[in-house]
């Protein structure tokens, strides 16, 4: 048996006849940071809300740190820190303010609650500007309070759902670098949740495909590459590109947009090819496009990532 710090099995949930998760498996191992990619709607936020006792599952079981949500709840939310999509930050409160708060609810007080909001905002580079009001933050400073929440109760698992959201660049890289200290010196172990490939490219070790309510593929990057990613195309195109891709769509999964069209055949590119110059298109270039999660992601779930998102 692994390590498991997070096993979800058979989780799912419907909301009247709609199905918003599946049924999904999985387990997320101590010590890695495991990311859940998919488009927006794709059933991340529900998934992760089951597994941490935010919304009930309409079946299946979550299992935290060893312990069963269902039956210990309180013992198994003590284990696990929760950095929600919606920011959960008063505004008009200052940092140290909000953490005062959190910390409360977690049950910690005195000496040991001003220690952790030290440490919290030492961790996530807010210790100088913790006594302004959150409503003075950036963008990027509110996710990064928003995070310190997370984490003052210490847990052995962090998930944070789609933490860099509306944040500049510089943010961006700071929460990265705090997500791989909290794992490198505290030995946490953290779900990514995110719409943003190159994020999850960049910091994650495991991934889990997210489309339609369930995971269509699972496994490190450089795995999801090799078995799904090896047969993609791009194309550029002269002329009427709009037939072109419509044309193409017969033949594979499409995407791209303006001149570029991108491809991963359902069976061999000669056909694809001849379709799309019999509607007048010419082909001005043609690259195989193998080796990234992009390519993965097109011909596991037969569209693009931005494709589904707002
Ligand atoms: N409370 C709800 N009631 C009805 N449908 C919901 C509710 N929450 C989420 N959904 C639906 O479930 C699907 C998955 O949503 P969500 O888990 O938020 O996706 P993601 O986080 O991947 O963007 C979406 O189609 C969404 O509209
Ligand atoms: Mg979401």
């Amino acid at each position: 048996m692994t390590d498991a710090v997070l096993s979800l099995r058979g989780v799912g949930k419907d909301y009247g006849k709609r199905t918003a998760v599946g049924t999904i498996d999985l387990e997320v191992r101590r010590g890695e940071i495991f990311g859940l990619l998919g488009p927006n709607g794709a059933g991340k936020t529900t998934t992760i809300s089951i597994a941490c006792g935010v919304i009930a599952p309409t079946r299946g079981t979550v299992e935290i740190g060893g312990i069963a949500l269902a039956t210990a709840p309180r013992q198994a939310k003590q284990k696990l820190g929760l950095v929600p999509q919606d920011l959960a930050i008063y505004e008009e409160l200052s940092a140290t303010q909000n953490l005062r708060y959190f910390g409360a609810l977690y049950g910690l007080r005195g000496a040991v609650l001003a220690e952790r909001i030290a440490w919290a905002l030492g961790a996530v580079g807010l210790a100088e500007r913790a006594a302004e009001p959150v409503k003075q933050y950036s963008g990027g400073m509110k996710r990064r309070c928003n995070l310190a929440a997370g984490l003052l109760h210490r847990p052995e698992l962090v998930i944070l759902d789609e933490p860099t959201v509306g944040v500049d660049p510089q943010s961006r890289n700071h929460i990265f670098d705090t997500i791989r200290a909290l794992r490198r010196d505290h030995g946490m172990t953290v779900v990514y949740v995110s719409h943003y490939m190159e994020e999850v490219e960049a910091l994650c070790d495991r991934v889990a495909i997210v489309d339609r309510g369930a995971i269509v593929a699972l496994g490190t990057i450089e795995e999801l590459v090799a078995a799904h990613a090896g047969k993609g195309f791009e194309l550029e195109l002269a002329g009427d590109a709009a037939a072109a891709r419509a044309a193409a769509t017969a033949h594979g999964a499409v995407s791209g947009d303006g001149a570029v069209l991108r491809l991963v055949p359902t069976g061999a590119l000669a056909p694809a090819i001849a379709a799309i110059e019999a509607t007048g298109a010419r082909i001005t270039s043609l690259t195989s496009r193998g080796t990234n999660l992009e390519a993965a992601f097109l011909a596991l779930t037969g569209h693009a990532l931005r494709d589904g998102g707002p």
